[in-house]
């Protein structure tokens, strides 16, 4: 049985006709960029996060990048987050010209370690970026409370964590900004590349929203340097479809995640901690493996499972990065991961047979 990380064609086949219509009625209308879709879909990804604003843009990259430049870091300026993530959270900040900071994480969540945050603050800090990893949102209370100690902004990595919740508030809503991303393969995925912006700050949304049409608050006038980082209305008109089954696709992500963990309990595979404040996604459901990681991860592909580990290379330790002088050793526990953790399929289309494939396959390696 061949089982993929995830089945796009499958979510698609169950909202076909519903995402053909609206995509039509964009196209006779030949509406394309920043339209009608995309302001219904800002109040609606604002409502379903609880935040008043949401500014739709090209990607979670530039939601990110967006996000820094409003909130006026650049050049000089540091900005601590954690290396076990995606490139673009700390490309982001470099791209704007500000340097990253390297803080390591909690081996059990993989999200950022608040306790070792202090100790990296500097008078060049002005932003401190957690990101949700897998969808399970970062230990946030004690990051605002630093934060608002030493007068830092937050922007919340939200590209992974749409839905998930922390002490009940929603993933995105607790900083002074978050950044989502559309990527396909999200939990709410379009059909290429876009992303939004979300806050509750209205002076922060109205400057994303000029910074994403080249600083440009009216035709041809520019106020400041921006950028080209419109969400198109094509890519709207999908999310809003998808955005209605989202919460029924992290249900079943759920599901999928309890039924792993009763048939995973007992074997030598760490599998996912949930914080006890967490309402989990599983935009991945990640294990952990202390040795033969790289035969059970053979025996599965070869089995015909799909597996891959998020992320291999913790980001100190990137060839781009040799300039700020990290060494092999610095985050243990990041570094640790990278080598210790893959994720199998789940996706809320999975049938029985696949779950029970999976499962079987991983514990049969163990026998
Ligand atoms: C943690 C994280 N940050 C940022 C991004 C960037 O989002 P995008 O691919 O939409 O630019 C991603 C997406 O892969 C991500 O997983």
């Amino acid at each position: 049985m061949k089982v993929p990380l995830l089945d796009l064609k499958e979510q698609y086949s169950a909202i076909r006709q519903e995402v053909e219509s609206s995509l039509k009625k964009v196209i006779e209308n030949q509406d394309f960029i920043l339209g009608a879709e995309v302001t219904d879909l800002e109040k609606e990804v604002a409502a379903y996060c609880g935040t008043k604003y949401g500014v739709g843009v090209a990607s979670g990259t530039d939601a990110l990048i967006l996000s820094l430049k409003a909130l006026g870091i650049g050049s000089g300026d540091e900005v601590i987050t954690s290396p076990f993530t995606f490139f673009a959270t700390a490309e982001s900040i470099s791209v704007v010209g500000a340097k990253p900071v390297f803080v390591d994480i909690d081996p059990k969540t993989y999200n950022i370690d608040p306790l070792l945050i202090k100790a990296k603050i500097t008078k060049k800090t002005k932003a401190i970026m957690p990101i949700h990893l897998y969808g399970q949102c970062a230990d946030m209370d004690p990051i605002m409370n630093i934060a608002e100690k030493y007068g830092l902004k937050v922007i919340e990595d939200n590209a992974q964590g749409i839905g998930a919740t922390y002490k009940g508030k929603k993933s995105g809503s607790m900083g002074d900004i978050g950044a989502l991303s559309f990527f396909p393969s999200k939990n709410l995925g379009a059909f290429g590349d876009a992303g939004m912006v979300i806050t509750n700050n209205e002076k922060l949304a109205k400057e994303i929203k000029v910074l994403r049409v080249h600083g440009s608050s009216s035709r041809y006038v520019h106020s400041e340097i921006g950028m080209n980082s419109r969400l198109d209305n094509l890519q709207a008109a999908v999310l809003r479809i998808k955005l209605r089954y989202l919460d029924r696709w992290l249900e079943a992500r759920r599901g999928i995640a309890d039924f792993y963990g009763q048939r995973l309990k007992g074997l030598p595979v760490v599998t996912p901690h949930v914080g006890a404040y967490n309402v989990h996604t599983y935009h991945q459901y990640t294990l952990r493996v202390k040795s033969d990681q790289g035969k059970l991860m053979k025996h599965l592909l070869d089995s015909g499972i799909e597996r891959r580990t998020y992320y291999p290379i913790s980001l100190h330790l990137q060839e781009c990065y040799k300039s700020l002088a990290y060494r092999s050793g610095d985050m243990p526990e990041s570094e640790n991961a990278a080598k210790e953790v893959f994720s199998i399929p789940v996706f809320p289309e999975m049938t029985l047979e696949q779950k029970r494939y999976v499962a079987d396959i991983i514990s049969g390696f163990f026998c």
